[in-house]
């Protein structure tokens, strides 16, 4: 007979101390006492998704943000992403990143995913360095590179014929995206975060070394998971690690390309704050289906969250 699942699925993680040596039990009673503060832990957070250019964030105060999650769009990749030039493109993300720029508090980080992207060259297929251009940007920004993250996107797709089998020219099976660890300057002000969020933010030791490792192999978003869904969302693992490795309990999360709200739903299962912006209109029913919002939730709640939707 298969053991019933406890309810809550931080204990379930928990470390049996019985397997242990004698020395490291009380670092894992630790552990399992702060998943278990965590999962009792009653916090009301807000999230704000609004209907919005963020290259202009006026709800947003200076400084008044602890983490930035986001995935841009990869220029004309998508049909929802239109511009004439690529030039247009970076000037557009330049804004966005001056204004995330702004609103993050000193010291905090920045979390990018972005891919390069395959074009038809005249001489066969190249790629344009998406990544690099927007790291660019942001250290004009003023922003420091700190870490480099590369997301193996599994399952692999096939493979790239090229000139198979023969050499030339075999084409790599492109299966990795960045995820740039940036931060503001200065130095971080944690005061504000209670020793009680402190130790609820705590990470397993497993997830500590594992989200430190500079591979995260994580599934993408499959077609037949996502049927009716935003063209181009990440999974919700993505952001839940940034979550867990670069915030406190009760921090602000933004995220100033929501996209389906994916970073919203992470920041608000691990008892953070978020605030999303999304210029596409069309998009604000994907969120309200993944985030599981209806007309009470919206501006009501549960005793535990809130949302807000609105234009800006
Ligand atoms: C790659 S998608 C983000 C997907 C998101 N990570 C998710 O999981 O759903 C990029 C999104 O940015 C939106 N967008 C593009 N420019 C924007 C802008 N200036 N302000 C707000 N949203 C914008 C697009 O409409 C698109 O939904």
């Amino acid at each position: 007979m298969m053991a019933k699942k406890p309810k809550n699925s931080r204990a379930a993680t928990k470390t049996p101390l019985a397997t242990t040596e004698p020395k490291t039990r009380n670092k894992i009673r630790e552990e399992n006492d702060a998943a278990d503060e965590f999962a009792r832990l009653r916090v009301k957070t807000k999230h704000k998704i609004i209907q919005g250019d963020s290259s202009k964030m006026a709800r947003l105060n200076s400084g008044s943000v602890h983490l930035i999650i986001t995935s841009p769009p990869y220029y004309n990749a998508k049909s929802y992403s239109q511009w004439d030039d690529l030039g247009q493109y970076l000037d557009d993300m330049s804004s966005v990143v001056s204004e995330c720029f702004r609103v993050l508090a000193d010291g905090r980080k920045f979390c990018l995913n972005i891919s390069d992207l395959p074009e038809k060259g005249e001489s066969g297929v190249r790629w344009i360095p998406l990544g690099p251009k927007l790291l660019e940007i942001c250290l004009t920004a003023g922003f420091e590179l700190v870490d480099r993250i590369f997301w193996f996107k599994t399952p692999l797709k096939g493979f790239q014929y090229g000139s198979l089998p023969y050499p030339p020219s075999p084409l790599i099976n492109d299966s990795v995206e960045y995820i740039y660890i940036l931060r503001k300057p200065g130095k971080p002000d944690y005061r504000y975060a209670s020793n009680k969020f402190k130790r609820c933010s705590r990470m397993r030791r497993e997830e500590y070394v594992e989200y430190t490792k500079q591979v995260w192999s994580m599934r993408r978003v499959q077609i037949k998971d996502n049927i009716g869904g935003h063209i181009a969302p990440f999974p919700d693992e993505l952001p839940s690690r940034c979550i867990k490795l670069y915030s406190f309990v009760g921090d602000v999360i933004l995220d100033p390309f929501g996209g389906r709200g994916t970073t919203v739903k992470s920041a608000a299962k691990l008892k953070r704050n978020s605030v999303m912006y999304e210029k596409n209109g069309d998009f604000m029913d994907y969120v309200k289906d993944y985030v599981k919002l209806d007309q009470t939730t919206i501006g009501g709640g549960t005793p535990n969250m809130s949302f807000e939707m609105r234009r800006r």
